[in-house]
């Protein structure tokens, strides 16, 4: 067994500074040349940096030698902090022994701080809570000490104090690290690791991230993956993290690395599944985690439909990446060949789609979100729902998914709050008090009512303060309607919707006024309504245009008229054409720019 290495990661609730706190383990262990460190630096995703937040877990070695002199090697993984990426975090906690839980000390416990304490108690972790963030002037430790105490049953003393953004206490947390967190087991003789992420190198194929437990992997070794134990492979390159990948002649049990093996069909490769050597059909897989099911769905489709290709391949790329990405082929009257592709939630498809068109340079086109529903024909026949264009017309029942949402609130929002659950068909369940000013609220909604703005309306409601958590609560039967839009009389399926019977009118009034700011005039009057059945329940017209772009570069300027017309080609390519409609790619999400 190797008693000197630790495997640990850094949990906690949104902004309370994991990022931040591994910037100051990296500093203390020397593990990155202080020209190489920055703010957050291993947030090494553009779109991390943009937003300020972590998307991806990212594992990396860490070389420290105690003030006493002994060396260990610390592996520690940084996780996002946003529920839709809880399912990265699980995949990490499986590759650990410890989780260092981060809370900022002004703002206290928060509902991610719940969740993450859950999942790694039931991953078997041992966690060590850390207050952060001492240095800011509504800092509260004492408080949250005690609130961290009381909900891990430990004395509030045993809760360590940091500020990472200054580097107070970064010592005491890699100390406690080596105390508390048990060694790496040493693990028997057969190979057996854990595959918890991967990524595709357009050079080397794929490259999985994985935890030893057992045996051994080194270069020229045929291996297989458990699911698929008759495809061999072998060995190319084994290595560790840094910031870059360290090439190393083998990795054994307790090492979190990377193994390049030659695979080039994605397809391949499943994260959580086993890497075992060739042969040993005999292998055991190791507990991988449960997947994950899509709870979002939007259809993408490319704005060029030659790109079908290219989004395939992209899709298929990033799915390796991102384990709880789903899609499957669909088409539309309106756009064409594209995927209907199921998210964990809304940020996780904003996220998906941005890495689709900067990594990939694809231009998009993402319908409105919908959940899950499940349907029952007048025959008896059980219909699983995803998409709008599908929905039967007639239907004996349809049920959709409810999830169950915990909410910390101050206790001056919680009128606010209260009402934001009812306007969203929510039930309440129970309310608890954690202190005088806080309360946790618990409120059965259905998930179709918190997928598009909910969590935005929650900020702007509690000035910020309120954050939110949910699970998954079973289906329940519900008046869920179909709502069409159709232009000039056409109906654009990719446009239509799923909702709650009693709020399609004002919703089909709202989204056909904001289609009318959405597209532009065109040389035609071009009428918008709202549909539910044969029923129109809102219409509105945008009127023709009047006048030619250059109507008024009278006389020679050629060039001058070239530029407006090529612009006016421009703005044409940025439009899909459905029917005589020129549709502008921001109004297939008109949805989600009504203001409610
Ligand atoms: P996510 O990955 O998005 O969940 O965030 P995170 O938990 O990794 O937080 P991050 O390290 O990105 O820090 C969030 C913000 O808090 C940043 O603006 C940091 O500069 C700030 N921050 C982190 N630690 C401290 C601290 O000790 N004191 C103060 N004042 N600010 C801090």
């Amino acid at each position: 067994m190797n008693k000197n290495v630790r495997n640990f990661c850094i949990i906690a609730h949104v902004d309370h500074g994991k990022s931040t706190l591994a910037d100051r383990l990296l500093e203390l262990t020397g593990t990155l040349d202080p020209h190489q460190m920055r703010d957050q630096v291993l947030d090494s995703m553009d779109l991390e940096r943009e937003k300020g937040i972590t998307i991806k877990s990212h594992p990396i070695t860490m070389d420290y030698r105690t003030p006493d002199g002994d060396e260990y090697r610390m592996n520690l993984i940084d996780t996002p902090g946003h529920v839709d990426f809880s399912y990265e975090v699980s995949r990490s906690l499986a590759a650990c022994e410890g989780a260092v839980l981060v809370v900022d000390a002004a703002q206290g416990i928060q509902a991610q701080t719940l969740s993450n304490r859950r999942m790694a108690q039931e991953a078997g972790l041992v966690l060590g809570p850390v207050l952060n963030k001492l240095d800011l002037p509504g800092a509260n430790p004492d408080k949250v000490a005690e609130d961290l105490a009381l909900l891990l049953e430990i004395e509030p003393s045993s809760v360590g104090r940091i500020s990472a953004k200054n580097g107070t206490g970064i010592q005491e947390v890699l100390d406690r690290v080596i105390a508390d967190v048990p060694a790496p087991p040493a693990g028997s003789k057969k190979t057996r690791a854990l595959i918890f992420d991967s990524i595709f190198d357009q050079y080397r194929g794929v490259v999985s991230y994985v935890r030893m437990m057992d045996g051994i992997l080194r270069p020229g070794q045929e291996i297989a993956f458990h699911s698929n134990r008759s495809q061999t492979y072998e060995v190319l390159e084994v290595g560790l993290f840094r910031l870059d990948m360290i090439k190393k002649p083998e990795l054994v049990p307790g090492d979190v690395g990377y193994l390049i093996a030659g695979v080039k069909r994605l397809g391949d490769v499943r994260v959580g599944d086993t890497v075992i050597d060739a042969g040993n059909t005999a292998a055991e897989a190791l507990p991988g985690y449960r997947p994950m099911k899509p709870m979002v769905f939007s259809g993408l489709y490319p704005m060029d439909t030659e790109d079908y290709e290219m989004l395939k391949t992209a899709l298929e790329k990033l799915s390796l990446n991102d384990a709880a990405l789903f899609f499957e082929p669909e088409t539309s009257e309106a756009l064409g060949f594209g995927f209907r592709s199921g998210f964990l939630g809304p940020l996780h498809l904003e996220i998906v789609q941005e890495r689709l068109e900067r990594e990939y340079g694809l231009h998009l086109i993402a319908t409105v979100p919908n959940v899950r529903y499940r349907v029952t024909l007048p025959d008896g026949e059980v219909r699983v729902v995803e998409n709008p264009a599908r929905m039967p017309d007639s239907t004996e029942k349809v049920e959709e998914p409810y999830v169950d949402v915990v909410l910390l609130v101050p206790s001056d929002f919680l009128g606010n709050i209260m009402k934001l659950c009812q306007d969203r068909r929510g039930i309440y369940k129970e309310m608890e008090y954690l202190d005088t000013e806080r309360v946790k609220l618990t409120y059965k909604i259905p998930l179709n009512e918190i997928i598009l703005d909910f969590y935005d309306k929650l900020k702007s409601l509690s000035s910020g303060y309120a954050t939110m958590d949910y699970e998954h609560a079973g289906y329940g039967v519900s008046n869920i309607v179909k709502m069409d839009i159709l232009l000039n009389d056409i109906p654009v399926d990719a446009l239509s919707v799923l909702i709650h019977g009693d709020k399609a009118y004002e919703w089909g009034r709202m989204i056909a006024a904001k289609l009318k700011e959405l597209i532009p005039r065109q040389m035609f009057q071009v009428a918008i309504q709202a549909a539910v059945g044969k029923r129109v329940i809102a219409r509105e017209t945008v009127g023709a245009m009047r006048k030619n772009v250059t109507a008024k570069c009278y006389g020679g300027d050629v060039s001058r008229k070239r530029k407006l017309l090529e612009k006016q080609r421009e703005g044409k390519k940025r439009m899909k054409q459905v029917g005589n409609v020129s549709i502008p790619k921001d109004a297939f999400l008109a949805v989600l720019r009504v203001e409610r």
